[in-house]
């Protein structure tokens, strides 16, 4: 949700103090019974210790062949997402049960081709979409899923997963299932022998590699305040407000196309070389810039700039994904139409040109709010696009992994989206 100026900026901050404070005292008493058994970099540490992986080195040999155990009425499933009855069904649970804001307004609800799209990507393997069923009626009630990545962190290329859309149903929440469902995708990628993960959340936990946050732009103000996702600003009305943040209709950049599966070679030489300057970040083949950077309406929307002077050559890259959230019990308004800020190049269009671009196309396909988190070169633009920060924080952590000392880096060394 976007922040308010004012009082309900100071309210904001209010309650921002007192969950840091929970989260401060969490920390000081040791009190995460799972996470301080795993090998992730704990808050309390000598500071000392070097980069590199947490666990003593295993082999395949080492990881336990049987499953965890589950409670007696639950099972393990694969869900194979290609058959369009279990996407469903996962999207069902996710949109019923998934990540909502601190005050129950929005839901995430992913689309079932969003679903497809993200988890059945390159290297995917079906035994790392997991989930929890009830034995007797087979209903759906946890997932965890896994994808292939390759992580950079400083000088070293690490093969990861990237752990995503960790969900317990509401009626089975704080017996612990959580943990089950963790240590079991782990168990699955271990075999495969991958040791480290990457993933984000946005609740503290030991120890996030980086804190990033959410800045919002609306591109249909009147909706976003009728939902409470934002506030007329004092001394605004609703006219000035629209006059406010009216984009035009048509992008600025002259060459600036769709991306094209031809352009995969390119556009991963282009992005590997400019997320070297990050200390945290993906590595690209061509064949994951293909199916990562794409145009499927709802899904993601990828566009290049091809230089006019030498046709052909690509020059810059913007992207953004698609994930609406329900609004909750709102009587007119079922969904928020969000685009969210992938991955940037800039090298001849200036970056803050590229987003605005994308943000009028995503203006013209209805979408109703532009998101972007401060991470990478965001923040050069955030302002004078007129984001305005949000109230959700985004955690990064590693698995397996830690930085240097255990120290944490800035957003703006960040150089890595997780959907
Ligand atoms: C996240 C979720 C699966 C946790 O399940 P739960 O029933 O609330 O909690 P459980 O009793 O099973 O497990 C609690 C443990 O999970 C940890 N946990 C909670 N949320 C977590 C998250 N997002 N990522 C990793 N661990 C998490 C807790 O810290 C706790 O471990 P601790 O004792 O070391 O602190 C559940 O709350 C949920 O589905 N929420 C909505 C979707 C969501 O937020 N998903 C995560 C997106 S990042």
């Amino acid at each position: 949700m976007e922040q308010d100026q004012g009082d309900e900026a100071q309210k904001a901050l209010n309650v921002q103090l007192a969950r840091s404070q929970t989260d401060y005292k969490r920390q000081a008493k040791g009190r995460y019974a799972f996470w301080e058994t795993q090998p992730v970099t704990q808050f309390v540490e000598n500071g000392e210790a070097a980069e590199g992986p947490i666990d003593a080195p295993k082999t395949i040999q080492d990881v336990r062949q049987e499953p965890y155990t589950l409670p007696d009425s639950f099972e393990w499933c694969v869900c194979d997402l290609n058959d369009d009855a279990v996407a469903h069904e996962v999207y069902e649970l996710l949109s019923n049960n998934y990540v909502e804001d601190d005050d129950n307004m929005f839901r995430f609800n992913y689309s079932a081709g969003f679903l497809k799209y993200c988890l059945l990507c390159p290297g995917h393997r079906l035994e790392w979409l997991v989930g929890v069923r009830v034995r007797a009626s087979h209903k759906l009630v946890g997932f965890i899923s896994g994808v292939p990545a390759h992580i950079r962190a400083n000088s070293q290329t690490v093969p990861m997963v990237e752990i995503n859309f960790l969900c317990v149903h509401k009626k089975l929440r704080s017996k612990r299932l959580a943990p089950v469902l963790i240590k079991e995708i782990t168990r699955r990628v271990n075999l495969c022998g991958i040791w480290q993960a990457a993933y984000t959340a946005g609740v503290l936990l030991p120890k996030p590699v980086a804190t990033c946050r959410y800045y919002h732009r609306s591109l249909n103000p009147r909706k976003l305040i009728d939902v409470g996702f934002s506030r007329l600003a004092p001394r605004m009305t609703m006219a000035r407000t629209m006059k406010l943040y009216k984009l035009p209709d048509t992008p600025a950049t002259p060459g600036l196309r769709e991306i094209r599966a031809s352009d995969a070679e390119q556009v991963a030489e282009l992005l590997n070389t400019h997320l070297q300057r990050y200390k945290v970040t993906q590595v690209f083949t061509p064949e994951e810039v293909a199916h990562w950077f794409q145009n499927v309406d709802n899904v993601i929307n990828a566009y290049v700039v091809e230089s006019p002077d030498s046709p052909g050559r690509v020059t810059d890259l913007v992207s953004f994904y698609t994930l609406p959230s329900s609004i909750l019990g709102h009587p007119q308004h079922t969904e928020l139409k969000a685009a969210y800020l992938y991955y940037n190049v800039s090298t001849v269009t200036p970056l803050k040109q590229l987003v605005s671009d994308a943000m009028v196309l995503a203006a013209a396909r209805g979408y109703d709010v532009f998101n972007a988190l401060d991470l990478m070169q965001n923040s050069t633009f955030l302002k004078d696009l007129k984001f305005g920060q949000g109230d959700g924080q985004l955690h990064y952590y590693l698995y397996n992994w830690r930085m240097a000392g255990g120290h944490s880096i800035a957003p703006q060394d960040v150089g890595l989206v997780l959907m």
